[in-house]
């Protein structure tokens, strides 16, 4: 990706436009709505454009200490170097965090090495071993398992390297300086509430058979989907108005290994054929992301079964058709764009001296909710927003992509 780094790039630029100078058109700035957890619900361009100044280094780079290179060069961030290491590519948020760092990096001149670790756990630990030894000054890390990284990132930590959790935090170390991500016990609580409004608007009146699927258990995102998701359901299947057919009330049973749809696909398929004998059919199913849903509505569809009320997550454009078309219930919102250009802003501030920090581009810190077994881990949450196909238009309509892909369906 990077200025002066192309070689260290697995993926070619997503938009060729993204290459030019801040100045240049690029149809991606301001397109977004950024939605920041309890203190601003809605930045329109101008908030865009602020979030992005001060991500290119507008304030956070004259806090910078006097050093040898980077950020510390009398405050600049020019070629500052950061590594940004990231899961396999199993769902599209990880896509399009490719082309945004991309873009974010080149636009603000930093030297940024990107890589993939789709071989699993072992060639992301070689990734990021490789990226201290070549002197980054901060590590962006969404893990594939989130206790697998500790050797690496307590090496930076010794080496002076900081720390950011991007998506996924970062377990059982205390060598983790920040966490930004959408809030994912939230987006769980969201799949929850939308799995409820749907089965009560499309399937009638309760009690409700409802099967659960669940994320990767390796993925320390999974358990906040889930217990999220949970809190709101639980007391529905204490009370009565929920069934889980199969029985299967656990997270651990509910897993899905490596995000695979595959395995979604054929737990579901072995659910069906065990629990709902003839023309029975679960009436929802929480599923927490959108490659899993439609997942799981394939197996229901080859089972010749009617169509049960699912939830989602990513805003894929797949899902989007077919939410609009009535296939899928729900997903969430929760646009990648903000969160690469925050995890890059605080880069910055990290990588010039900035120490505890408070607040990021109108984001309160957290220091509350997301504990990693070792500490509370100072967290920059933003705010997922569920979609459905009451709301979609409103929901993208600064994502012309999303928009696209909602109105493509008449
Ligand atoms: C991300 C989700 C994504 C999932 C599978 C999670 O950690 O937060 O957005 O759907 O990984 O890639």
């Amino acid at each position: 990706m990077s200025v002066g780094n192309s070689q260290s790039l697995d993926h070619q630029p997503v938009n060729d436009d993204c290459q030019g100078s801040w100045h240049q058109h690029n149809p991606r700035k301001g397109q977004f709505t950024m939605r920041i957890l309890k203190t601003i619900t809605t930045i329109g361009v101008a908030g865009a454009m602020a979030l992005t100044l001060a991500a290119c280094g507008g304030n956070a780079g004259n806090a910078g200490n006097a050093g040898s290179d980077g950020a510390s060069s009398g405050g600049s961030i020019e070629n500052l170097k950061i590594g940004i290491s990231l899961p396999q590519k199993t769902s599209e948020n990880w896509v399009e965090a490719d082309g945004f760092f991309n873009d974010t990096c080149t636009e603000q001149k930093l030297d940024c090495t990107l890589q993939f670790a789709n071989g699993g756990v072992a060639e992301q630990q070689n990734q990021i071993d490789a990226m201290i030894t070549s002197g980054v000054k901060v590590l962006i890390i969404g893990a594939i398992d989130g206790t697998s990284l500790g050797t690496q990132v307590e090496k930076a930590k010794d080496a002076g390297i900081s720390v950011i959790a991007y998506d996924r935090l970062l377990l059982d170390t205390e060598a983790i300086d920040n966490y930004v991500a959408y809030d994912n016990f939230q987006v769980g609580v969201k799949q929850g509430e939308a799995l409820l409004e749907g089965l009560a608007k499309i399937k009638g009146d309760g009690p409700y058979k409802i099967e659960l699927v669940a994320g990767s258990n390796d993925d320390s995102n999974s358990s906040r989907f889930f217990n999220g998701a949970m809190s709101i359901l639980q007391p529905k299947i204490d009370d009565g108005t929920l069934v889980v057919g199969s029985g299967q009330t656990q997270q651990s049973q509910a897993a899905t290994q490596g995000w695979d749809p595959k395995n979604a696909q054929s737990r579901m398929d072995a659910i069906l054929a065990q629990n709902y004998p003839g023309s029975e059919v679960p009436d929802g199913i929480l599923s927490p992301n959108d490659t899993l849903a439609r997942a799981v509505l394939t197996s229901v569809e080859q089972a010749g079964k009617e169509q049960p009320v699912v939830t989602g997550q990513d805003s894929e454009v797949e899902s989007l058709k077919w939410i609009m078309q009535g296939k899928q219930y729900s997903t969430i919102s929760k646009p990648t764009l903000p969160l690469v250009q925050n995890s890059i802003a605080l880069a910055v501030k990290l990588a010039s001296g900035e120490k505890d920090i408070k607040e990021l581009n109108g984001i309160q810190v957290d220091e509350e909710q997301y504990n990693n077994n070792k500490k509370n881990v100072p967290s920059f949450l933003l705010e997922p927003i569920v979609a459905t196909k009451d709301n979609a238009k409103d929901v993208y309509k600064d994502e012309p992509k999303k928009l696209e892909a909602v109105n493509s369906v008449g």
